[in-house]
């Protein structure tokens, strides 16, 4: 499937799309991390949760994102397509998507992402580079918009930070 037959669309929390997402998110948890059902629902309502779909709408992946107005900058929380629609340009399409709505106010994306994952060898080819470290602001922002789960989010943010295999990226 090419990019051109694929829909780029913002879901709500009352979407009958958010569910398929929430799905999906679980079933790839071992690279996305863990996600609380209110994170999703609140990315939603926020209208940061961008799906792709297929042709017959079903959701062949997602990109969540967080947002520093202060910083100006947009974090990537989860990017995930179905591995039965991989290699297809389907996570390009969703950045390509994510790039338009958020150039004018924002001056950079930003990600976080294991080294030996696969997904390390798609942030160069969407043109990041890797950059300063900055794990700390995005779990400030996770924890204010998680409404609870703070000491989920912190172990995580431990994990990751002594697991020194991971690296962050930066797309301006
Ligand atoms: C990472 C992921 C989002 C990529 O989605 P995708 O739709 O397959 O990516 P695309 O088809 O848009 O790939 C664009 C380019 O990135 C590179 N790329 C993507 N996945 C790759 C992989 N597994 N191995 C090597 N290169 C890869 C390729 O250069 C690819 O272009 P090509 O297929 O023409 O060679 C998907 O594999 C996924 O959902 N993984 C599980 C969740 C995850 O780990 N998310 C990232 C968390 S940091």
């Amino acid at each position: 499937m090419s990019g051109t037959n694929i829909k780029i669309t913002a879901i709500d929390e009352k979407s009958a799309h958010l569910q398929e997402v929430i799905d999906l998110g679980r079933a790839n948890s071992s690279t996305l991390g863990f996600l609380p059902n209110g994170a999703f629902i609140k990315y939603a309502a926020d209208k940061q949760l961008l799906v792709a779909l297929g042709h017959s709408r079903q959701v062949l992946g997602y990109v969540i994102y967080a947002i520093s107005i202060r910083k100006a900058l947009v974090y990537i929380v989860h990017l995930c397509v179905q591995p039965s629609h991989r290699r297809q340009g389907v996570a390009e399409t969703l950045f390509k998507k994510l790039k338009d709505l958020t150039k004018i106010q924002f001056r950079g994306i930003r990600v976080h992402c294991r080294r030996d994952y696969p997904a390390d060898k798609l942030w160069p080819m969407l043109g990041f580079i890797a950059a300063m470290k900055y794990l700390v602001v995005v779990n400030i922002k996770l924890r204010s918009r998680c409404g609870g789960s703070i000491m989920d989010i912190q172990r995580c943010s431990q994990t990751l930070r002594n697991s020194g295999h991971t690296r962050n990226l930066e797309w301006q």
